[in-house]
This record gives structure tokens, sequence and C-alpha cells, in this order.
């Protein structure tokens, strides 16, 4: 579990620092850090080992490709403002930096086992990896793709998208199990009636679909469902297949109808009984009240502000959850690139 979060130089935050709980929802307006926290976790355990995506698989990559815009940005986006020099994240005392050298950033850690040994900037460093600074989408060399941390899986919308391959690919792992059967007696009640098993079926000239089996044998594709329900049930799944120990969740109400809004404050709480840790970001205050509530007052509720580049967090009460809450933090006024 990782109970410290602290940052310099990543992405929107100069430097701040998070303390986490084994159950944590991140509430925040707009630009206020949200993103940027559960991407620092996300790399934490190693940014070059594989991850659940599809067509780019390497975690860094994997960021790299949220976050271009047009054809290319390189790995810009790792360093405030675009230019700092080195960008640092630290999980208690697990340290990971990115350190610019003209066109290359050297990915180093803390642990002495984990990497090569290399000379940079004079002094001796464990590099993990090199990524090339300017050029689309090249992870240049790995020395080391194994995880030197927990491990932790990032969901958020856009990466559901990016998963559907993945778990198509190794929907054989799932096929003997009961968890697809499991997963779906979880489900709230859809439009088209109960879900009673998620199945992967031939589809439309050779292809393959995922779908929801309904009573009567109606089924319909998880792609047609709405898109909180496809968010959950990829999570589940992905969930299933890589058994993190860190669950993080971005903007997990996006598209969640209360019902099923429900189960998945349950599954979390589940999860946190068994040892998962839960990390899930929200902008409402109604969602991470509601959150808390079915999941028996059990997670952290903390506020997330950022401001010129300083992040700080504040504890927030079950009570003090209301639309207010946000109003009386100015988002930030975070200095872009030109
Ligand atoms: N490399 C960077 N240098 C400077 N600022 C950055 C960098 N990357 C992101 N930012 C800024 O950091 C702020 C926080 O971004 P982040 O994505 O973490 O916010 P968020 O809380 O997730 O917002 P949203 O609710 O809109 O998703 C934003 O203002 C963003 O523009
Ligand atoms: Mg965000």
């Amino acid at each position: 579990m990782v109970r410290s979060l602290r940052l310099w130089n990543f992405r929107g935050v100069e430097k701040g620092e998070v303390r986490l709980a084994p159950f944590t929802i991140i509430l925040g307006g707009n630009n206020s850090g949200k993103t940027t926290i559960l991407e620092a976790l996300f790399l934490a355990p190693n940014p070059f080992r594989r991850a659940p995506y599809s067509g780019v698989d390497v975690a860094v990559k994997i960021l790299q490709e949220t976050h271009r815009v047009f054809e290319n940005t390189g790995y810009f986006f790792l360093f405030h403002n675009y230019t700092s020099s080195e960008a640092r994240i630290k999980c208690d005392s697990h340290v990971i930096s990115f350190l610019r050298d003209d066109e290359t950033i050297y990915v180093t850690t803390n642990k002495s086992d984990a990497g090569e040994c290399l000379m940079l900037k004079g002094k001796p460093a464990n590099v993990l990896g090199k990524l090339s600074f300017t050029l689309t989408n090249i992870v240049s060399m790995y020395v080391n793709d194994k995880v030197t941390k927990e491990d932790s899986l990032l969901l958020s919308p856009s990466l559901t998208r990016m998963s559907y391959d993945y778990v198509r690919i190794n929907w054989p792992l799932l096929a003997h199990s009961n968890v697809c059967s499991r997963i779906a007696e979880e489900l709230s009640r859809l439009p088209g009636g109960k879900c009673v098993d998620i199945t992967m079926e031939p589809f439309f000239k050779g292809g393959v679909s995922i779908n929801l089996l309904l009573e009567e044998e109606k089924r319909i594709r998880l792609s047609d469902a709405g898109t909180g329900v496809q968010n959950y049930v990829i999570a589940r799944i992905l969930y299933e297949l890589k058994k993190p120990e860190i669950l993080l969740w971005d903007d997990v109400d996006n598209g969640l109808d209360p019902a099923t809004l429900l189960s998945v404050a349950r599954w979390f709480s589940s999860l946190v009984e068994k040892g998962t840790q839960v990390i899930v970001t929200t902008r409402s205050p109604e969602a991470a009240r509601r959150i808390a509530e079915a999941a028996g007052g059990r997670p952290t509720i903390l506020l997330s502000i950022l401001k010129e580049g300083k992040l700080e967090t504040r504890r927030l009460l079950e009570t003090e959850l209301d639309d207010g809450i946000l109003e009386a933090e100015k988002p930030s006024k975070s200095l872009r690139a030109a």
C-alpha cells in the first residue's frame, strides 16, 4: 500500500504531497491535479512495465498516447511546464525520476538492484530505461520491465476503449472461471433486463464481440451498453486478469447511473476488505458522497487543491460534501508552455 505520494516537477505539479488511505476518494474541480496524482501512482511501479491496453502496452507509452496532441508531443508532458530538467515521483521510500539530458530522458530508480548503473551528470544512477525526448512514441530502450513496487492498474474512460482488444485476446483466461457470471450477477438491472452472464461470441465478418447476456437469451453488445456499464465491466475484467495491488480509477462516476455507481462502490469495499488499495477521483461531491455511503463510510475523502503548481489535499467529512465545497477552492492558474 502507498501511504505517501510526493511529487516534484511532475506534470501539473511543481511540488506536492498526498497522504493516501486503503480506500481514498480524491475530489476536485477541473485542473486540481487529480489525473496527475493517479498517473504518478500508475508510473511508480515501473514506467516500462506492461499494462493491459492494446497496441500500446508499455505504461509510459500509454500515458503518452492519452496525452498525444495531433501528431507528436514526445514525452514533454511528463515535466512540469514541459521544461524542467528532472521530474520525480516518490511513493513512500520508492523513487522514480525522469532526468533530461539533451534529447534523452533517463528513467532512474533508487532501487540499486532494479536498473543498470550509469554515470549521469557526474553521478551514479540506476537506470531502468531511456525515452527519446523528441520522437513520437519511441521507448528507446529499457533494461528492466519488472514491477519494482506494488503493481497498480489505471482505469479511465479513455483507457477503457484502449482495453477492449486486450480483453478479447485474454478472454480464454476468463472463459473457464466463474468471473463473468459473478460480474453479471452484481450488475444492476439494465434496460433490456437482468444480466446473467458475459460472453464472447462471433460477430460480423469473422470478428468477435463481448456481449452482456440477459434473461430469456437476449443479448446486447458491451460496446452498445451505456459508457458507465462498459467502464465498470471492463474494470472488473481487467482487475481479474491483472490482480493489481492498487486500483486507480480516474473520473470514476463518468457515465455511471446511480444504481451502477452503487455496484461499483460495493465492489471497491470488497476489494479493500481483501487488501487491495483503491484510489479513485471524481469532480462530483454527490458521487463522492454516494460512494462513501455505499462503502459504509470506509473511504477517506480528500479535496485536491492545485495552486500555482503546489498540490495539497485536505481531508473532508461526508457532511462537507456539497457543491459549494469546490467553489471555495479556485482552480489553479497553471503555467503552460508557450
Ligand atoms: N506538463 C505540465 N506542465 C504544466 N502544467 C501541466 C502539465 N501537465 C498538466 N498541466 C496542468 O496541470 C493541471 C492539473 O491537471 P490534471 O489533469 O491533473 O487535472 P484534473 O484535476 O485531472 O482535471 P480534470 O478534472 O479536468 O480532469 C491542469 O491545469 C493542467 O493544464
Ligand atoms: Mg483529470
